[in-house]
């Protein structure tokens, strides 16, 4: 099913497809899925800018030094690994399993911070476009579709009410034995997609040629499967 992408100067590049959306949209889940099926490796970019904010704690970095979050981004000692069984991916900050360390509110809110730096973004592309492998990738995050993979096969962006994604992270939260208030994680969730929609690097929008696909009614597997008819859609037109 894989297909072949050939550019004007006639390299061929692995296929892409983008999966944007706002936080617990059900973004990850269904990228899963889709890897799953596909056979391909998965790019979870939010985990980038999470592992940097993280780093940036450790490090008592302001989240707001620009030019020297955009330096740490270059030099991240990063690895990802798991991607090819069934267990969720590990991630690896500095060779220490920080999986669980990065998934924290309080990464997730560095994260939402040094995302916001244009400088930062600049510097992490590369690493993001070095995970394109044949037989392909799915490209799971906020701008895969505008920025980092703008030739992608097909561009899905995920929507899902702040209603719904607060009542999800709560569901995922709880099994985790986390406890939380299902209206602290509604607050939250509005505070950070206004935060990712409102900046000015690379906001989150979907790209002119994506689909939009609300989640709010429709399990990960349906949408999933929606998905899987587009990418083939668009390899047997
Ligand atoms: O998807 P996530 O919750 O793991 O992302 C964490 C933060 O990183 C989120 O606030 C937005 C930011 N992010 C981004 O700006 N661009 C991406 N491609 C992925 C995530």
């Amino acid at each position: 099913m894989t297909a072949k992408i050939f550019h004007n100067d006639d390299t061929v590049t692995a296929p892409v497809i983008t999966i944007d959306g706002p936080t617990a949209s059900g973004k990850g889940t269904i990228s899963r899925l889709l890897a799953e099926r596909l056979g391909w490796e998965i790019l979870d970019s939010g985990a980038l800018y999470r592992l940097l904010g993280l780093k940036a704690l450790q490090q008592n970095l302001p989240l707001d030094d620009e030019p020297a979050l955009a330096q740490l981004a270059l030099e991240l000692d990063i690895r990802f690994s798991g991607s090819d069984t069934d267990e969720e991916i590990q991630v690896f900050l500095d060779n220490t399993n920080v999986s669980d360390e990065i998934r924290t509110e309080k990464s997730g809110a560095a994260a939402s911070k040094v995302a916001a730096l244009p400088q930062v973004r600049a510097a992490l592309l590369d690493k993001q476009r070095a995970f394109r492998q044949p037989p392909g990738l799915i490209a799971d995050g906020r701008d895969m579709g505008t920025v980092v993979f703008p030739d992608a096969q097909v561009k899905i962006f995920l929507t899902a009410s702040a209603q719904e994604r607060a009542k999800r992270r709560y569901n995922q939260l709880i099994e985790k034995g986390v406890s939380v208030r299902l209206s602290d994680l509604f607050e939250e969730i509005a505070e950070r997609d206004k935060r990712d929609s409102n900046r000015s690097a690379a906001p989150l929008i979907a790209a002119e040629d994506a689909v939009e696909l609300d989640t709010s009614e429709i399990t990960a597997e349906q949408a999933a499967l929606r998905i899987l008819e587009l990418y083939q859609n668009s390899i047997n037109p």
